[in-house]
């Protein structure tokens, strides 16, 4: 399976409604949305109250990313707000065991956010409750930024990893992704593309139209 979640970063705050409109009629089904607390990253993007208002307008599904220092204050807030996925960064939570387990109890899919410099091996003792994995391909905090080439051969080991033990976890990958290199990024095994500045501001529909069509030839020859 593979999935573009266009992030909504990008997308213009005047009009997100029409924007989650032109997304789903494009044929998406995820929505990427980052949240940002001005601490764990330095900038400032939304919170709760613009989630839950998108809640009401969509009913895509939303893939909540929490670049926030220890998010398990939120995870209970934006469970209520509408995610339906909600990723933690290892490198933000004091006790991760708890986080994800935490997320897992209020009924929502855990991923877990891995920096650039941060290894696989952190994940090892919270593995059983994975839904998702999610390599950042750039360090957070900004949309626009290029995509890190060292980072291909981290997904390619998550890739290896996650096939050797059977497992169902996706792979995720955040942060410069465009049309000219989403082949390299699905060529070493991720599944759920994020995009945003190649996806929203210009002719947003043709954009996802010709990520999809990648995605199709690629399902079509497993790699392309
Ligand atoms: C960056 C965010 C990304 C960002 C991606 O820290 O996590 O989701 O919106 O933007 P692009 O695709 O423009 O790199
Ligand atoms: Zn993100």
């Amino acid at each position: 399976m593979i999935e573009l979640l266009p992030s909504i970063l990008a997308a213009d705050f005047t009009k997100l409604g029409e924007e989650l409109g032109e997304i789903e009629q494009a044929g998406v089904r995820m929505v990427h949305i980052d949240v940002m607390d001005g601490s764990f990253v330095p900038s400032i993007s939304l919170g709760m109250p613009v989630i839950a208002s998108m809640r009401k307008e969509s009913k895509l599904i939303f893939d909540v990313h929490l670049m926030v220092d220890e998010p398990d204050r939120y995870v209970e807030d934006m469970a209520k707000a509408g995610a339906d996925i909600i990723g933690v960064h290892a490198e933000a939570c004091k006790h991760l065991h708890r986080t994800v387990t935490h997320i897992k109890a209020l009924g929502k899919k855990v991923c877990v956010v891995l920096n650039p410099a941060t290894p696989l091996s952190v994940l090892d003792y919270v593995w059983p409750h994975l839904d998702q994995i999610l390599l950042m391909t750039v360090n957070p905090g900004f949309g626009g930024q290029t995509y890190l080439p060292e980072i291909t051969a981290k997904i390619f080991a998550l890739r290896e990893k996650i096939d050797q033990n059977k497992e169902n976890i996706l792979i995720e990958v955040d942060g410069g992704i465009k049309l000219e290199n989403v082949r390299t990024v699905l060529n070493s095994g991720a599944n759920l593309i994020v995009a945003g500045s190649s996806v929203f501001g210009n002719q947003t529909t043709e954009q996802i139209k010709a990520f999809q069509k990648i995605f199709s030839e690629y399902e079509e020859n497993e790699k392309c």
